[in-house]
């Protein structure tokens, strides 16, 4: 029987197998066969609706793209958008950031973007934050040698707690940095995601970093 209060995109999501994997990581031998590949490896974690990956996937089409992203809605949305624009080299995943490890072989990625998380702001939720010691050092054994990780937020608070947790972590090295991405010399080169384009539309700053492998 049809149940009317089912999250409509629960079944929608059936449509964009192609597209979107759920766990279990090993029931998806095609992901695996797509990261596999000596062209740029780019990962957005909580992606969103994925307008960040469809406009840089669109700038460089022979790179592979991968977001992750908990909510049923949002992947629709993205596996809906990239059809349209007959974008083929993205996938989406269905499992929580923190467990990125279980995903890709170690020296896989170029690039771990972290565009505007969920930012935790009471200190008693800190604990919850995407950003930690144990999530750096997945950062630093999934990054190629010459790969980066980026940073994005509006949050000031979560922006120097980032840096606090960078600063601190041995490995990786923060090579640019903006407390005004948006007047900064790093903006002709950003791509906007939908939290930045609402912020941006409000005259909120928006905090930036770039680190490399040490
Ligand atoms: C504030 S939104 C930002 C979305 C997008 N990056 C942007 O900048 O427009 C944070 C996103 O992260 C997703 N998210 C939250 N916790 C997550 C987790 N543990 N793993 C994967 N995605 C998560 C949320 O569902 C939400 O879509």
């Amino acid at each position: 029987m049809f149940n009317p209060d089912l999250n409509p995109y629960v079944t929608e999501m059936d449509q964009h197998r192609d597209i979107i994997k759920t766990l279990p990581p090993e029931a998806n031998k095609d992901f695996f066969d797509f990261i596999k590949t000596d062209a740029p490896l780019i990962v957005d974690l909580g992606c969103g609706a994925g307008n960040f990956l469809r406009d840089y996937a669109i700038q460089n089409p022979d790179a592979r793209f991968v977001g992750f992203e908990l909510r049923f809605k949002r992947l629709v949305k993205g596996a809906v958008k990239f059809k349209k624009r007959d974008i083929d080299n993205i996938r989406l995943v269905q499992a929580r950031a923190e467990d990125i490890t279980d995903w890709f072989p170690e020296k896989a990625i170029s690039e771990i973007h972290v565009n505007f998380p969920d930012p935790w702001p009471k200190k008693r939720h800190r604990k919850h934050r995407l950003i930690s010691q144990a999530f750096l050092n997945n950062v630093h054994k999934l990054l190629r040698d010459d790969g980066a990780f980026t940073f994005k937020t509006d949050h000031e608070d979560y922006f120097n707690y980032a840096v606090e947790q960078l600063t601190a972590y041995p490995y990786l090295n923060i090579k640019e940095y903006s407390e005004d991405l948006h007047n900064s010399r790093y903006n002709e080169t950003n791509i906007l995601t939908e939290f930045e384009s609402l912020f941006k539309g409000k005259g909120f700053p928006v905090y930036y970093m770039k680190t490399d492998k040490l």
